[in-house]
C-alpha cells in the first residue's frame, strides 16, 4: 500500500513538474523572453508600465557613490528609493563594477518590472588610460587610429560597468578662447565629420559584445559658435552657416549610428536647443532619420526657464518633450511633470511610448534585460584598466598628436646618444596633474609620465636637469628665472615647457587671454641670451598666440595635453624616434584680436591683395589678416615637395567625377608621413562659398628620397553645398581645385562644372 501511495505521489509530482515545465515559457513575460524580438519585447513591456514608470525611463540622475558610508546619506538613499520605484532610467557618474553592479541590483531585483539602468559617464579621451585630448588626436588626421583609440576608451569604460559615454563632441569652433575646443576636431566641417564618425564607430562597435558603449553626438547644435568663446553664451548663426559649416559633423556622427544625441545649452534662432523643434524633430529625426534618443545637457531642460523661453519647470518639460527631446539629465522636470501633462492631454500616450521605446531599445540592444550584470565583472575590470596594451595604443596616439610648428636650422631631432646636456625648464614638465585636463574620467595623475620622466628615460638621467622657471600659475618669478638661466648655462640645449595648465582645458575654461604669459615670455627671453638652442614645448588644450615667443625660440613643438603617456611621447619626438606628422586642425592666431579666425572664410567684397595698396580693404591696421600657423599646417623632420598636379578634364558634367593627382616627394633625410590635403573653391554660386574648403586628404608614408603619385576623385557630393533649408545642391560654373601640405601653400588648377 505504502509503495502504491509512494508511486502515485511520484507520478503526481512528476506530472505537475512536467506541467510546470511545459507551462514555464508561457509564464515568462514576453519582455523577459530572449527569443522574442526587441520590438515585441518593448511593446509587451510598455503595456505593463505605469505612466510614472514610463516617465522614469526618461529621467537621468547624477548618481555618485552608493556603497560604504554613502549608503546612509539621505540624498543617496532617496535616489535608491527612486530606483526601486522605477523612477530612474539612467544614472550618470556611477562608475566602476562595484558601484554599477550595486545600483543595477536595486533596479533589476527590487523594482516592480526589473528594468535595468543605463550608466552614463563622460569618457572623453579615455577612461583610465588617458589618451591625448580629442583636439590633439584630431591633428593626427589618422582615422584608423582615431577609431582604434575610441575602441579602447570604450573597452575600459565597459569593463568598469559604464554603458554610455557623452562623446564625441562634434562642435565646430573658430574660437580658441572657448575652453571646450579641446574636446572637438577643430574648425573644418569635412574633417570634423570624418573624425566624429570614426569616434562613434570605435566607441560603439555593434553594441552587443560588452566591449563597446553607446556614444553621444554633442552638443546639438552649434554650441561651438558661442559668442566671444564664452561658455554657455549666446549663439547667433545663419541657416546657411548652420547647414554648411556646423551641421556636417553631427550629421556624419548620426550617420555612423550614434545611439544618442545631446542637446546643447545655447539657443538657435532664438529657441534653446533642448526645446528647438526645428533642430530636434525637423532636422535630426525627420531629415536625418535618427532613431536613437535625445538626452538633454546637464539641466538644460530646466534652463529654458532662465533663457526666458519656458514659463516654469512644467512648461520646460512640455517644450522639451514637444520639440522631440527625450531624456532629462538632472533637471528633474521630465520625470516629475510628464504624468501630469499626460493627464491634462498636453501630450499623448503614443508620444510617451514612442520616447520610452527609444530608451528601452538600447537596454535590450546592450543585452541588459538578459544579463543585467554583463558589464559587472571585477576580474575583467582590473585586467583591462591601464593595461600595457592600452597604454601602448595611447602612447602611439600621443606621438601622432604632436605638431612640429618650427624647426630652425633643423635643431630637432636631438641626438640621444651624444651625451649632450639638456636643461629642461618649466613647471609643467614635472607636474603630473598638468598632463591631464578637466575631463580625466577615472584617470589618476599618479599614472602620468611627465616630460621630465620621459626625457630622463630616453636621454639618460645624468644628461637632463630640471628647473621650474616660472610659478605654478605661469606668472613671473625672477628667482626661478635666474635658476633656469644657470641651468641653461651648464647645458648644450634648452627645452622649455610653457603654455597653460592642463586644468585650463575643458568646460567652464573660457579664457579672454590666450597669449603666452608674461612670466613665460620673460623666461624664454632670458634663456635665449646664452645662445644655446631653445626648444619650446607648448602644453595647452587650444591653439595659443605664439607670436611673442618667435624671437626667443629655435624650435616649437605643440604638445597639447597628451594624457598618461605624455613624457614618453614627447621624448620620442625630441629624439627623432618618431618623426612628427601632425597638422593643426585649428588656425593658430597671429594676435588675439583676429579671433574668430579660420581658413574657410568668405572672400568678402574687399579682400586684401597679397601685394600693393591695401587701403579700404577688409584688413586690420595693426596686424595681419593671416594666422600665425594656418589650418592643416605642421612640419616634419624631413621635407616634402609637391609637383606635377594634373586633372583629367577641364570641364565635367555635374554627375561626372574629376580625377586629380599630384606627385609628392620626400626630399629630406628622414622617412616620414605627410597629410596631402585637397581643397576646392566654388568661384560663383547662388550663395557665396568659402575661399577654400577641404574635400579630401590622404596621409601617406614616404621613405627618404621616395616619391608617390597621390590620386583623388572628386564627385558631385564634394562640389555641392546646402541652401538655407538644408537641400544639397550642385551648381554649374567655375571651380578651383587645390592641393598642398597645408591650407595656405597649395598648387591649383581651374575646372568647370557644366549642366
Ligand atoms: C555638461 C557638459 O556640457 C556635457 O558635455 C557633459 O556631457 C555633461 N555636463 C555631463 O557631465
Amino acid at each position: 500500500m505504502r509503495k502504491q501511495i509512494f508511486a502515485a505521489a511520484v507520478l503526481l509530482l512528476s506530472a505537475s513538474f512536467l506541467q510546470a515545465q511545459i507551462k514555464a515559457p508561457a509564464t515568462i513575460p514576453t519582455y523577459k523572453n530572449a527569443k522574442a524580438s526587441i520590438t515585441e519585447r518593448i511593446n509587451d513591456l510598455l503595456k505593463r508600465m505605469t505612466v510614472e514608470e514610463k516617465a522614469g525611463q526618461l529621467n537621468q540622475v547624477n548618481g555618485g557613490v552608493f556603497t560604504g558610508p554613502a549608503a546612509n546619506d539621505p540624498g543617496q538613499k532617496a535616489k535608491m528609493q527612486m530606483t526601486r520605484e522605477g523612477k530612474v532610467g539612467s544614472f550618470l557618474n556611477v562608475i566602476g563594477v562595484k558601484e554599477t553592479k550595486n545600483a543595477q541590483k536595486v533596479a533589476v531585483e527590487e523594482s516592480r518590472l526589473g528594468i535595468p539602468l543605463l550608466f552614463g559617464f563622460d569618457v572623453i579621451h579615455g577612461y583610465r588610460t588617458i589618451f591625448p585630448i580629442p583636439l590633439a588626436e584630431a591633428c593626427s588626421w589618422d582615422l584608423v587610429g582615431i577609431e582604434k583609440n575610441a575602441s579602447i576608451h570604450a573597452k575600459e569604460a565597459a569593463s568598469a560597468g559604464v554603458h554610455w559615454t557623452f562623446a564625441p563632441m562634434c562642435d565646430i569652433s573658430n574660437d580658441p578662447r572657448w575652453g571646450r575646443v579641446m574636446e572637438g576636431a577643430g574648425e573644418d566641417p569635412y574633417l570634423g565629420g570624418m573624425i566624429s564618425a570614426a569616434r562613434v564607430k570605435g566607441l560603439q562597435g555593434d553594441l552587443s559584445d560588452a566591449n563597446h558603449i553607446m556614444s553621444t553626438v554633442k552638443h546639438y547644435a552649434v554650441y561651438g559658435a558661442v559668442e566671444a568663446g564664452r561658455e554657455y553664451n549666446n549663439v547667433d548663426v545663419s541657416r546657411v552657416a548652420l547647414w554648411n559649416k556646423y551641421l556636417p559633423p553631427y550629421k556624419a556622427a548620426v550617420g555612423a549610428g550614434a545611439a544618442t544625441v545631446m542637446n546643447s545649452f545655447n539657443v538657435f534662432d532664438g529657441v534653446p536647443a533642448s526645446g528647438n523643434k526645428y533642430l530636434v524633430t525637423d532636422v535630426l529625426e525627420k531629415k536625418w532619420g535618427f532613431k536613437g534618443f535625445v538626452v538633454s545637457d546637464w539641466a538644460s531642460f530646466g534652463e529654458m526657464v532662465t533663457h526666458g523661453y519656458a514659463a516654469d519647470a512644467k512648461d520646460a518639460a512640455l517644450k522639451a518633450f514637444q520639440a522631440g527631446s527625450h531624456m532629462d539629465m538632472e533637471a528633474n522636470v521630465t520625470g516629475k511633470y510628464l504624468p501630469e501633462l499626460l493627464k491634462e492631454g498636453k501630450i499623448t500616450m503614443k508620444q510617451l511610448d514612442e520616447a520610452v521605446a527609444r530608451v528601452l531599445y538600447f537596454k535590450f540592444k546592450l543585452g541588459l534585460f538578459d544579463d543585467p550584470y554583463k558589464f559587472s565583472n571585477e576580474a575583467r575590470e582590473s585586467a583591462t584598466l591601464f593595461s600595457e596594451a592600452n597604454r601602448a595604443v595611447a602612447l602611439e596616439a600621443a606621438k601622432r598628436s604632436i605638431i612640429l610648428l618650427k624647426n630652425n636650422h633643423d635643431v630637432l631631432p636631438l641626438n640621444a646618444s651624444s651625451g649632450r646636456k639638456i636643461a629642461l625648464i618649466g613647471h609643467y614638465a614635472n607636474s603630473k596633474e598638468d598632463m591631464f585636463d578637466f575631463w580625466i574620467a577615472n584617470g589618476t595623475a599618479n599614472d602620468a609620465i611627465t616630460v621630465y620622466d620621459g626625457m630622463q628615460k630616453r636621454f639618460g638621467a645624468a644628461n637632463v636637469s630640471f628647473s621650474k622657471g616660472y610659478n605654478d600659475d605661469a606668472t613671473t618669478n625672477e628667482t626661478l628665472i635666474k635658476e633656469a638661466v644657470a641651468a641653461a648655462d651648464n647645458a648644450d640645449v634648452v627645452v622649455v615647457n610653457i603654455g597653460l595648465s592642463g586644468k585650463m582645458a575643458g568646460e567652464d575654461r573660457a579664457l579672454g587671454n590666450i597669449n603666452i604669459s608674461d612670466g613665460q615670455v620673460a623666461l624664454l627671453k632670458a634663456l635665449q641670451k646664452n645662445g644655446r638652442p631653445v626648444i619650446a614645448l607648448v602644453n595647452s588644450g587650444r591653439p595659443m598666440v605664439l607670436t611673442q615667443i618667435q624671437n626667443y625660440t629655435t624650435a616649437i613643438l605643440q604638445t597639447w595635453i597628451l594624457g598618461t603617456e605624455t613624457g614618453d611621447a614627447v621624448a620620442a619626438v625630441l629624439a627623432g624616434d618618431y618623426n612628427p606628422s601632425a597638422k593643426t586642425v585649428m588656425s593658430f592666431p597671429y594676435a588675439l584680436g583676429q579671433i574668430p579666425i579660420y581658413y574657410n572664410h568668405f572672400n568678402t567684397g574687399r579682400p586684401i591683395p597679397d601685394t600693393g595698396d591695401q587701403g579700404w580693404k577688409s584688413r586690420y591696421r595693426d596686424q595681419p589678416n593671416d594666422p600665425l600657423y594656418p589650418f592643416g599646417y605642421g612640419l616634419s623632420y624631413t621635407n616634402f615637395t609637391y609637383s606635377g598636379m594634373l586633372i583629367n578634364k577641364t570641364a565635367i558634367q555635374k554627375t561626372e567625377p574629376l580625377q586629380v593627382s599630384i606627385t609628392v616627394k620626400n626630399t629630406g633625410k628622414f622617412d616620414g608621413e605627410e597629410v596631402v590635403q585637397l581643397y576646392i573653391r566654388d568661384i560663383t554660386a547662388s550663395i557665396v562659398r568659402p575661399v577654400k574648403e577641404l574635400k579630401a586628404f590622404q596621409k601617406i608614408f614616404l621613405k627618404a628620397g621616395e616619391s608617390k603619385e597621390v590620386k583623388f576623385t572628386l564627385t558631385a557630393k564634394d562640389l555641392s553645398f546646402y541652401d538655407a533649408e538644408g537641400n544639397s545642391i550642385i551648381e554649374a560654373g567655375a571651380f578651383k581645385v587645390m592641393i598642398g601640405g597645408n591650407s595656405k601653400d597649395v598648387t591649383e588648377k581651374d575646372f568647370e562644372v557644366r549642366n
